[in-house]
């Protein structure tokens, strides 16, 4: 049978107009925040790139360098489990940088608890989090995104750079997935 993403997660979440003016307004909302300044962007791989993407595009007065953190989460079903490995390091030290972390989704918040420590361990100006979904219901750590660009229902969604086992992510609008019995077991919060 051929690969059909659009069967296998038939209801769109967010349409990609809906996204692309939300996009839109976050770079808004960060020029504001950062205009004339040096920011420096951590897109936390590999969920967020096709936000990143589109995010850097709508800055606007603001000197932009990016690096990316590679990371793999553990996870026993349908949420991450806090432990993370890191698969690529960031290239550059950000030491007395001004960091934004682009996250692609905050669930549970373990994930990020974890990167926020190592990351304020490098000793960066600031550190602020930019996510684009935000399952807030879900939350088990005390972490907020400076910048939200959706709070949504708890659901597994997938495309525009989220995936279920390494798929999906070349969608442009964001669907649910609706697990079969099988897939629950198997479903690890994959970056
Ligand atoms: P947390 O540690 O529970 O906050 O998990 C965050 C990470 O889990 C995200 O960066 C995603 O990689 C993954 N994740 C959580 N929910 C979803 C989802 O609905 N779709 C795809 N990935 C998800």
């Amino acid at each position: 049978m051929s690969y059909d993403p659009v069967a296998a997660a038939s209801e769109v979440l967010l349409q990609e107009n809906k996204i692309s003016q939300r996009v839109r307004e976050l770079g808004e909302q960060i020029s504001n925040d950062y205009r004339g300044r040096h920011l420096h962007m951590i897109g936390i791989l590999k969920g967020a790139w096709v936000f990143m993407a589109d995010l850097i595009r709508h800055l606007d007065d603001v000197e932009v360098t990016v690096d990316f953190l590679g990371i793999a989460s553990y996870g026993g079903g349908t949420t991450s489990s806090g432990q993370v490995k890191i698969t690529k390091d960031l290239d550059q030290s950000i030491e007395g940088l001004e960091v934004l972390a682009v996250e692609d989704i905050l669930d549970t918040g373990l994930t990020f608890t974890y990167l926020q420590k190592m990351l304020n361990a490098r000793k960066p100006k600031s550190l602020k989090l930019v996510a684009l979904l935000d399952k807030a219901s879900r939350r088990q750590m005390p972490v907020y995104a400076d910048y939200v660009g959706f709070t949504i229902p708890d659901l597994f969604v997938v495309g525009y750079g989220l995936d279920y086992a390494q798929r999906y992510r070349e969608l442009s609008e964001i669907r649910v997935l609706h697990p079969t019995p099988e897939d629950a077991g198997v479903r690890a919060a994959g970056h």
